[in-house]
């Protein structure tokens, strides 16, 4: 399989009904491990995930992938806010993805198993998706989304609303997937949890990066005053 990284956004904008949503936003993504994406309610942390996902029209700007868009697209997944599940058992919604790429019935169905146990919802497997809990349905849909390995993955604000235990073990999966080789984009107003698993931090505010960097330099000294105010705790829009 060809490289997908590194990714160069160049000049990125998205509007929507002559308001600038993002952009312009001049982003590379390499290297390994996570990146964690901050900023204030509405900075466009979500518009950004999705631009560069491929589900959002540029109104200006590109992104670039080391390998041609339709083979960078194959090698990404998605995980939204609220995720949506189908109204099968939770068996197959693992299922689903694999089987769209074309695995065998039976290796869907053991990989299925599997990654069921590694999210601690062995038993469950004939339940149906659409009752589970928030938290279920989180490490369903993270699950669902990395049982085809893929090279990258965005996730958006992966343990919003959950409580501490569901998101260590959230936290748990994304650590076990970044060591086998997933690259992680997550949108985040978890401090802790960007401190906690983030290489490097990217900074957003009103549409644009207001700060990138390794995610030590950023906590311990961020260069901007309104990094530093966010991290304060302090209002900033
Ligand atoms: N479908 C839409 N139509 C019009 N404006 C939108 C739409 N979606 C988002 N916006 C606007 O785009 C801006 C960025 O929104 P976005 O959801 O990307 O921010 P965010 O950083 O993810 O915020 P939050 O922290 O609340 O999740 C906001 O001003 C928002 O109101
Ligand atoms: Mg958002």
């Amino acid at each position: 399989m060809s490289a997908l990284l590194p990714m160069r956004a160049s000049g990125v904008c998205v509007h929507r009904r002559g308001k600038r949503l993002i952009g312009p936003v001049d982003l590379v993504l390499d290297g390994q491990g996570i990146t964690a994406l901050i900023g204030p309610n509405g900075a466009g942390k979500s518009t950004l995930l999705k631009a560069l996902h491929g589900l959002e029209r540029l109104s200006a700007g590109r992104i670039d992938w080391a390998c041609p868009q339709h083979e960078a697209q194959q090698m990404q997944a998605f995980v939204f806010q609220t995720p949506v599940m189908l109204r099968r058992s939770v068996l197959d919604n693992l299922m689903y993805p694999l089987r769209l790429a074309r695995t065998p019935r039976a290796a869907a169905r053991a990989a299925a198993a599997q990654w069921c146990a590694r999210i601690g919802l062995e038993g469950m497997e004939g339940r149906l998706a659409t009752v589970l809990s928030g938290g279920e349905r989180q490490k369903l849909a993270l699950a669902r989304a990395l049982i085809t390995s893929p090279k990258l993955l965005f996730l958006d604000e992966p343990s919003a609303s959950l409580d501490g235990s569901a998101t260590r073990e959230i936290e748990a999966i994304l650590t076990l997937a970044t060591g086998a080789g997933t690259r992680i984009v997550m949108a985040t107003h978890d401090m802790g949890q960007a401190r906690r698993l983030a290489r490097e931090v990217v900074f957003l505010r009103r549409g644009e990066v207001h700060e990138a960097a390794p995610a030590a330099t950023f906590f311990d000294a961020p260069a901007t005053r309104a990094a530093a105010a966010f991290l304060a705790g302090d209002i900033v829009d």
